[in-house]
């Protein structure tokens, strides 16, 4: 045993940790190195959100040269500076990681992913509206295993590892014990498509509209995830979202115990296009409200 690892083994003595490490079953050499790797990622992950998040602010209101992928999907210099910085921290500290960053082309090879959004909430960032968010999850063999959201402009920060539950700041978070649609608050987003079909997604929308307390459009869904992990949403549904949008969300509502599906139940998966978060309690109402829309792809 080295002496770097005895003084972690030190460290860990009396936390949380130490019972964990020592289930391990073939000794605790391999529990040793997966907590020290865990604890790296975990400050990676952190300081790579703080240094994206401080490009946003000192850059938020400034004109920006703006080009578009798509008719209304906007890309700022701003996304591509924020990428760069989160991705050259992580690959500085892991270089045969893979990546799957919004800005740019994928890095692939290793069992350990790390899923970016710059900035989430782009067209927001585009036109001076602060309701912007930076996203990081990190996957280990195809399961997610970290994720962190950073609302810069109100200074919450979103985390959850698996098993470790959800924080914000720091302090855990639980989902709402809102029981009826009738009584939510739900968050919706629109997919850049809609003007190629407005129909569905006006549909869906009518559907809840006349059922519900109110239903808000943030423009981050990063964010719009988040609110759900700590209870200031009931419910979100989006179709179409990346990988990028809900990897790190994903994990901080599955940790603050909210339910995760497509419109027809199954798991909610990062690659799949029907999207729906909840507090567990209403998720029975907004599958079925949704029926009409599981086949949508
Ligand atoms: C978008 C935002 C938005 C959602 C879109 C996303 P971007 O991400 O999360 O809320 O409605 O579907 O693409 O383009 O700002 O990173
Ligand atoms: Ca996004
Ligand atoms: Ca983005």
């Amino acid at each position: 045993m080295t002496q770097m690892t005895l003084v972690f083994l030190n460290k860990l003595r009396g936390t949380k940790h130490s019972a964990r490490m020592r289930s391990f079953a073939d000794g605790s050499l391999k529990g040793i190195v997966f907590y020290m790797k865990n604890a790296q990622i975990k400050r990676t992950l952190l300081e790579a959100l703080a240094r994206a998040g401080k490009i946003l602010l000192s850059n938020f209101g400034k004109e920006q040269k703006i080009t578009k992928k798509d008719v209304f999907n906007l890309v700022t210099e701003i996304d591509k500076a924020s990428e760069k910085a989160i991705v050259g921290l992580i690959l500085q500290r892991f270089p045969g990681h893979s990546i799957l960053a919004e800005e740019s082309a994928a890095i692939a090879g290793s069992g350990c992913r790390w899923i970016i959004d710059p900035i989430d909430g782009t067209t927001n960032f585009a036109h001076g509206f602060p309701i912007v968010s930076v996203s990081i999850g990190f996957e280990r063999d195809g399961r997610l295993e970290m994720g962190g959201v950073l609302d810069p402009f109100r200074k919450e920060l979103f985390f959850a590892e698996r098993g470790k539950g959800a924080v914000l700041n720091g302090r855990r978070i639980h989902v709402s014990g809102t029981k009826t649609l009738e009584d939510s608050l739900l968050a919706t987003g629109f997919p850049y498509d809609r003007h190629k079909n407005p129909d569905d997604y006006l549909a869906m929308l009518r559907v809840f509209l006349t059922r519900i307390q109110g239903i808000r459009r943030g423009g981050s869904a990063a964010i719009d995830l988040c609110y759900v992990a700590c209870g200031r949403f009931d419910g979100y549904y989006e179709m179409k979202l990346s990988p990028w949008d809900k990897a790190a969300g994903m994990m901080i509502v599955e940790e603050a115990g909210g339910k995760l599906t497509d419109f027809a139940g199954s798991p909610l998966r990062l690659a799949g296009a029907q999207n729906l978060a909840t507090n567990g309690l209403i998720h029975r109402e907004m599958l079925k409200a949704l029926e009409p829309f599981k086949g949508l792809g």
